[in-house]
């Protein structure tokens, strides 16, 4: 028997059945949508904490057994074996690419990766001190104005150009930014290197002499765009979402997600992981920061601890802690005294009853800010870098909802609790 919900108005009497729709896995949903209609009352759930924005096929988070899957693929498994076009394709066609398919992929990728060359009028606008998300921002909405033969979003060619697009100049608009702040020539990617191996030469190379990718950092770099390339309809891939279902194009909706991520309770926070450690200065002071962390009348948090799905250990963190030491490994760094405070932190946290009791873990954001500092990436591009990890999924997410055909605009109502009608004053009779 279909299983199903009821719900009684105490003050009426009334009540009504509510169909339960079952996933292939995870928690049943309640199908509310006729409640306002049968009701009259709408629901209340800001922040989103019990309620399924979608339907999707693409990822899924069991965040009680700290379980991240793509398209069924545990993430470990994704991290250890693929490489991050696979999970692009993965996540972008539902399946792994075959061995044809994932050089294919890799080269019309790999012809979209320049910009256009007014785009350097675009970045000479900003001040030097700009914050790469702030050119982020500015720069993937401006796509919108120069690639018109990609903006018809019912057009199935058109999202797909639009996403080769995205996801091709990523890397490019976010070594640019970088550069741009340091005041030196932007680079060309190369079309013989792989997506993060290119990322890091478009970063770190100069005109003036040769620059060897270190094979080691490219791998651990793949591996850190492969762990942050989904993760279901958190904040960022939310506002992609509604900012589509508006019908708005895809470098729109992609530059909303990353005005989003940049928050610090987002993707802002393995800059402010690395800010905190270093403020933290010595694994004396830790206890200090853990009371902090715990008192009402502190804002402060343990940045890069604790998520809204993950209540146990984020598999991410993980895969990110064991790469962290590969990387400290490759550059010869034998002392990092903020790895030293962030493992001896963590030690601490998981052994304290305020951490354990609110199930208060260690997130993908808490290794990584080290992992960036020693490849010599300011903590600046932390965010950027995320930003363009994630673009594949913001666009596997955008392109399910616009081939959903029971896709429709995002509007969500309120409880209002402001004035009421009341009668105008007119400006001369205004206290
Ligand atoms: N340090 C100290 N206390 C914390 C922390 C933390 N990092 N995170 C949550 N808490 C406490 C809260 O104070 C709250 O306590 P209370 O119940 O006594 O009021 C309780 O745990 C629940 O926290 P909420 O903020 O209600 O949980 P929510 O799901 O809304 O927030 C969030 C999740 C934003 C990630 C939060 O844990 C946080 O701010 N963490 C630090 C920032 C961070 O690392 N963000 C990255 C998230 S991962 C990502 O975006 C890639």
């Amino acid at each position: 028997m279909a299983k199903t919900v009821t719900f009684k108005d105490d003050s009426t009497g009334k009540t009504f059945k509510y169909p339960v729709l079952s996933g292939t896995t995870g928690p049943d949903v309640v199908d509310i949508r006729k409640f306002y209609a049968e009701t009259d009352m709408f629901t209340y759930d800001p922040g989103y904490t019990s309620t399924g924005s979608c339907e999707s096929k693409i990822t899924y988070i069991d965040g009680d057994k700290g379980v991240l899957l793509h398209r069924g693929y545990p993430i470990e498994d994704l991290a250890e074996n693929c490489n991050f076009a696979e999970v692009q394709y993965l996540l972008l066609n539902g399946e792994l690419p075959n061995a044809k398919e994932k050089v294919k992929f890799e080269r019309d990728i790999t012809l979209h990766t320049m910009l256009h060359e007014q785009f350097h009028n675009f970045y000479s606008g900003f001040r030097r001190d700009a914050h790469p998300m702030a050119i982020m921002c500015g720069v993937v909405g401006a796509l919108s104005a120069f690639y018109h033969d990609s903006l018809d979003i019912t057009n199935p060619e058109h999202r797909r150009i639009s996403s080769y697009r995205l996801i091709a100049k990523m890397p490019t608009i976010a070594a640019w930014a970088y550069k741009y702040s340091l005041g030196q020539p932007f680079i060309y990617p190369r079309n013989d290197l792989g997506y993060a191996e290119n990322f890091l030469y478009t970063m770190f190379a100069t005109p003036c002499e040769d620059y060897e990718v270190n094979p080691i950092l490219a791998k651990a770099m793949d591996r850190i765009l492969i762990l942050h390339a989904d993760h279901e309809q958190n904040a960022s891939t939310s506002t992609v979402r509604l900012a589509g279902s508006s019908g708005a194009n895809p470098f729109a909706c992609i530059a909303a997600g990353i005005a989003s991520l940049w928050g610090p309770a987002h993707g802002g926070a393995n800059e402010a992981v690395l800010n905190m450690l270093r403020e933290i200065g010595d694994v004396k002071r830790i206890p200090e920061f853990v009371k902090r962390a715990k008192s009402k009348d502190d804002s402060f948090r343990l940045m890069g601890f604790g998520h809204r799905v993950y209540k146990n250990y984020d598999p991410r963190a993980r895969i990110m802690a064991r790469t962290c030491s590969e990387v400290l490994k490759e550059l010869k760094i034998k002392n990092s005294p903020l790895l030293d405070i962030a493992m001896e932190l963590e030690r601490i946290a998981l052994e304290d009853e305020y951490f354990i009791e609110k199930k208060l873990y260690p997130n993908v954001d808490f290794y990584s800010g080290i992992i960036f500092e020693a490849m010599g990436i300011p903590a600046s591009m932390f965010t950027a870098l995320f930003a363009l990890a994630r673009t594949t999924g913001w666009i596997a997410q955008w392109r399910e909802m616009i081939e959903d055909p029971q896709q429709k605009i995002g509007r969500p109502r309120q409880l209002y609790t402001g004035k009421t009608k009341r009668k105008f004053v007119p400006l001369k009779s205004r206290k």
